[in-house]
Formats: structure tokens, C-alpha cells, sequence
């Protein structure tokens, strides 16, 4: 029979209650960046590792508190730098670690250290920002409980799960690069597994234990696999918190747990007005609290599962077990796993979209704008090769970190002529491009300190007809409010359907298929920050753009992040004299 029934091994994530601690104490780690073995859906691979686990150590600190990650990289023959994400770095944006942004890569050999504040309870996660490192398995999750003394957090739970979902590919991120960068292009294709806290199962179902005959889809786990679901043991009739967080390269999500409602709490680091669901879409670089209360039947097990959304499925839904003790952890579920609603079921994502709004006493945006600026995400082609461009431009990064290059105004260290804040009023974003040749650049949006900057976010067909994709864009140094979602080409009229009585605030947001997605936030951040699509290969092929805030208000760059390009002769030159 199966694993169950040799007896599996309870991995217990239920997280048992911090001692107190002084707030606004430095958390010291040291980190070993490598690639090593290990097997993430049961099939051995290569994986970027931290100190030797994958996914790396969870952080987790209290708000207030200062983290300090020494990273060394022990890669050889590559460099690495990683990114906090969901982390303003309000005074530190030398620290927000996106390679040719924030800082020079870090070498084979040689450390960073990574210093900062956590300044906002809540579920965020880091990743690596170089190339397509994250792809590559390097992340991790860090949680950030309230200060002591504060508040308490608006809603009550007697216990907590984290579940950082991932997407995997048995190829290489090498592979996977240059069939990106090649003429004619390859595309990465459907993940070959989800992951839940870096374990899937590939090729097998662990739902096929659960049905009575025997079926050759069954995995054979004992659970001291790497690849082993870890189960969310729970008692009866209490107030759980998933913290759910995705970080996948490609894949849309759906998280279902069968039997149990789910009222969302927390978006991306911000609390949010409760609302229930029986499922949550999650899109990649987005995190969410949700209470699950177990009161259903204690004697039973259940379903909680992930699935693919918004691309045609060509990857199995992964699964784990929501426990209830003293039941076994072998016991199955009577009934098979919940459906994931078909992929492209839209209304049902912007349905979900749409309930996610501020918590009641939130800050609300500023009622006007500055600025705009309108961002028309479009796949072109240039000589030939597939890239995503934003108002004709695919970015494309320079090698001299702009934070350096700005502040020591380096004029030949990138594109000094602005990018366009518009598109032609021309263009049919339901059509493919009529001319679909764009070009290269990495111009950046020079945006002044406090302003309120509002970004219009476009989306159009691509390059086949019939064919608009998900896009979750995240901007970095900041949270937005989310003032709403469109159809279709975004007119002055639809200003009046803004919400600026309880817009959500976040680090991250969607647009849909032929949509627009209307954003706000201000520059109160001195700072060189990437806004971005999160979908890897979108961003290897172009899809961002850079915003800089009164970088002439920033000091104290460390030596280290300038140590290349242009700065990095600079800094050779003065440190010579
Ligand atoms: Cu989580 Cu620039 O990304
Ligand atoms: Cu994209």
C-alpha cells in the first residue's frame, strides 16, 4: 500500500510562538549562495541553495527590527545579489538588491551585506534579482510579526502555516535563458511542477493514494523525501493563519482548501477589509493572509491544493493535507481534491480582484495626480528576436548600476532621453502590432521627490492574434493603491470609475487580458526602483521599466554596490588618490 499506510512522517509547519523579544533589534544571518543537488518534485536536479536548504531559511523578524544578511557568493562562476521583496528600504535603496539598479552584482568569492529596516508587519518574501536566478530556486520567505508593545494585529488566529509556492522546470535556467535570447525563439513552455514550500511531486499524484485500486500514478513517499508534502497538522475548532506567498516564474495560482472557507486578511504587507472565498488566486510576486477555521469534521483530512490559472494547464495541481489531530495523517479524504476553476475563467479572477480593498481606517491615496504615465505593455519584435516592450521600448539593462550612475551623474552610463509617457491614441491594443519592430533602451522615469504619480498600466494583444496574457507588475521601494481595473483601452472617462475611498494598498498588481490596471502612488522614497512584470522570462525579454526619486537625497552608498561599470572606475580613481 501506499506511503500513508508505511507510516509518514509529520512535518509539522505549525510555528510555535515566539519568545519575546526587545523590538528594533539587529537580526544577524550569514548566507552561502551555491548551487547544489536536490530533488524539489522527487527528481534530482540542480537548485540555487542558501547554506544548503532550498528554499533558503526563512527570515523572520519583528516590525522595527534592523535584518543584516552577509551574502557570500560561492557560486564560481557567476554573481548574485538578492532582492527583498515587498521591503520599501525607506533610506536604504543600496539595499534593495536588483542587479544594474540597486547595486553592481556580487562576485564569485565576495559578500554583500544587506542591511535594512522591516518597517510593516506582514508576509513578504526575497529572491534573487540577477538574470533568472529566481527561476533557478533562489528565494525564500520573510515574515515580519508586529513590534512589540504595538497593536496587535486586527484579527485573531491561534496558530500559523507559511506556504511559498513556486513553479519548477526539469530544464536549466541556462537552457532557458538562451532559448529566450535565440533566433528563432524558444519559449520555456508549462512548468513541469508546482511547488509548495519547495516541494511537488512530478509524474505522480499523491491524490492516487487515496483512491481505492491501485494506480501507477502513485508517488512513492515514505516522507523523509525532499520532495515530501509537508502537512499542515491542526486542532479542532480554532482560527489558523495561512500565510501564502508566490513566487513562480511563470504560473498563475489558484489555492483552494477543500471543505474550508477562507477569509483574506492581508494583501502583500497591508491589511485588508475581510472578506470570505473559497478559493484565492494568487499572482506571482503577490501574498496573502487568510483565517481558515477548522470546524469541520475532525476525524477527516483534507485537501489543500494549488493549481494552475490563466495559461492552458499543462502542469497537475500540487497538493497537500490540512490534518486534524489526533487524526492520522494517513487517513485519506473522502472526497478527491477540489477543481481549480478552468484557466480561463477571467470573471472569476476579476471578481476576486475586485473584493480585495483597504481595511476600513486605512490611509487613503491623495485625490489627484502629478503625473501620469501610461505604460503600453506590447510583444514586439526586434531583428527578429520575441521581446516585451513598454511604449515601444524593451528594457534592457545598462551595466553600470543606475543608483551609482545617477547620483555621480555618469551622463553615458545609460539613455538619458526620457521614455515616452504615452502611445500613439492610434493604436489597437485588441489587434497584434501592425508594425511590431520596437527597440532596446534603459531610459529611466525621473520622477521628483513627493509628487503623486499615477501609472495607467495597458494592456493589447501579442504578437499571434487573439492572445492577451496576465501581466502582475511589481513596483519596488513603494506600495500603491490599486484604483481599479479596466476593459479595454483606458479614455480620460474612466478616471470617474477610480476608487479613492478604500483602494488596497500594494506591491503588486495584475492586468488582465485587453485591460487596464490604474495605479497611484508618491515618490517619497529617494531611490532608482525597478517596476516590473514578475513573470521571469517576461522581464529577461524587456518587460519593465526604471523610476528614479531625489537620488541627489540619497547618501551613504556603500563602496560595494559601485564596485563596477563606470562607478566602479571612479571609485577606483578616489580611493587611489
Ligand atoms: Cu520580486 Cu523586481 O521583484
Ligand atoms: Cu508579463
Amino acid at each position: 500500500m501506499g506511503f500513508v499506510r508505511g507510516g509518514f512522517v509529520l512535518f509539522i509547519l505549525l510555528c510555535s510562538f515566539e519568545m519575546s523579544i526587545g523590538s528594533g533589534k539587529t537580526r544577524h544571518f550569514k548566507w552561502d549562495v551555491e548551487y547544489m543537488f536536490w530533488s524539489p518534485d522527487c527528481k534530482e536536479n540542480v537548485v540555487m541553495g542558501i547554506n544548503g536548504e532550498f528554499p533558503g531559511p526563512t527570515i523572520r523578524a519583528k516590525a522595527g527590527d534592523t535584518i543584516s544578511v552577509v551574502v557570500s557568493n560561492k557560486l564560481h562562476t557567476e554573481g548574485v545579489v538578492i532582492h527583498w521583496h515587498g521591503i520599501r528600504q525607506m533610506g536604504t535603496p543600496w539595499a534593495d538588491g536588483t542587479a544594474s539598479i540597486s547595486q553592481c552584482a556580487i562576485n564569485p568569492g565576495e559578500t554583500f551585506d544587506y542591511r535594512f529596516v522591516v518597517d510593516k508587519p506582514g508576509t513578504y518574501f526575497y529572491h534573487g534579482h540577477f538574470g533568472m536566478q529566481r527561476s533557478a530556486g533562489l528565494y525564500g520567505s520573510l515574515i515580519v510579526d508586529v513590534a512589540d508593545g504595538d497593536q496587535r494585529e486586527p484579527f485573531h488566529y491561534d496558530g500559523e502555516f507559511n506556504m511559498l509556492l513556486s513553479d519548477w522546470w526539469h530544464q536549466s535556467v541556462h537552457h532557458q535563458e538562451v532559448g529566450l535570447s535565440s533566433k528563432p525563439f524558444r519559449w520555456i513552455g508549462e512548468p513541469q511542477t508546482l511547488l509548495i514550500n519547495g516541494r511537488g511531486q512530478f509524474n505522480c499524484s499523491l491524490a492516487a493514494h487515496f483512491s481505492n485500486t491501485s494506480s501507477p500514478n502513485q508517488c512513492n513517499l515514505r516522507g523523509t523525501e525532499q520532495c515530501a508534502p509537508q502537512i499542515l497538522r491542526v486542532l479542532p475548532n480554532k482560527t489558523y493563519r495561512l500565510r501564502i506567498a508566490s513566487t513562480t516564474a511563470l504560473a498563475s495560482l489558484n489555492l483552494a482548501v477543500g471543505g474550508h472557507k477562507m477569509v483574506v486578511v492581508e494583501a502583500d504587507g497591508n491589511y485588508v477589509q475581510p472578506f470570505q472565498v473559497e478559493d484565492i488566486d494568487i499572482y506571482s510576486g503577490e501574498s496573502y493572509s487568510v483565517l481558515i477555521r477548522t470546524n469541520q469534521e475532525a476525524s477527516k483530512n483534507y485537501w489543500i491544493l494549488i493549481g494552475v490559472r490563466g495559461r492552458r494547464p499543462q502542469t497537475p495541481q500540487a497538493l497537500t493535507l490540512l490534518n486534524y489531530a489526533p487524526t492520522s495523517a494517513s487517513k485519506i479524504p473522502l472526497s478527491p481534491p477540489p477543481i481549480t476553476p478552468t484557466w480561463n475563467d477571467y470573471d472569476h479572477s476579476k471578481s476576486f480582484s475586485n473584493k480585495i480593498l483597504a481595511l476600513m481606517g486605512s490611509r487613503k491615496p491623495p485625490r489627484n495626480h502629478d503625473r501620469r504615465i501610461i505604460l503600453l505593455n506590447t510583444q514586439n519584435l526586434i531583428d527578429g528576436f520575441i521581446k516585451w516592450s513598454i511604449n515601444n521600448i524593451s528594457l534592457h539593462l545598462p551595466s553600470t548600476p543606475y543608483l551609482g550612475s545617477i547620483k555621480y551623474s555618469l551622463k553615458t552610463a545609460f539613455d538619458n532621453k526620457s521614455p515616452p509617457e504615452n502611445f500613439a491614441t492610434d493604436y489597437d491594443v485588441m489587434k497584434p502590432p501592425v508594425n511590431p519592430n520596437t527597440t532596446t533602451g534603459n531610459g529611466v522615469y525621473m520622477l521628483p521627490l513627493n509628487t503623486t504619480v499615477d501609472v495607467i498600466l495597458q494592456n493589447a494583444n501579442a504578437l499571434a492574434a487573439n492572445v492577451s496574457e496576465i501581466h502582475p507588475w511589481h513596483l519596488h521601494g513603494h506600495d500603491f493603491w490599486v484604483l481599479g481595473y479596466g476593459e479595454g483601452k483606458f479614455t480620460k472617462e474612466d478616471e470617474k470609475k477610480f476608487n479613492l475611498k478604500n483602494p488596497p494598498l500594494r506591491n503588486t498588481a495584475v492586468i488582465f487580458p485587453y485591460g487596464w490596471t490604474a495605479l497611484r502612488f508618491v515618490t517619497d522614497n529617494p531611490g532608482v526602483w525597478a517596476f516590473h512584470c514578475h513573470i521571469e522570462p517576461h522581464l529577461h525579454m524587456g518587460m519593465g521599466v526604471i523610476f528614479a526619486e531625489g537620488v541627489q537625497h540619497v547618501n551613504g552608498i556603500p563602496n560595494q554596490a559601485l564596485a563596477c561599470g563606470l562607478t566602479g572606475n571612479r571609485f577606483m580613481k578616489t580611493t587611489q588618490n
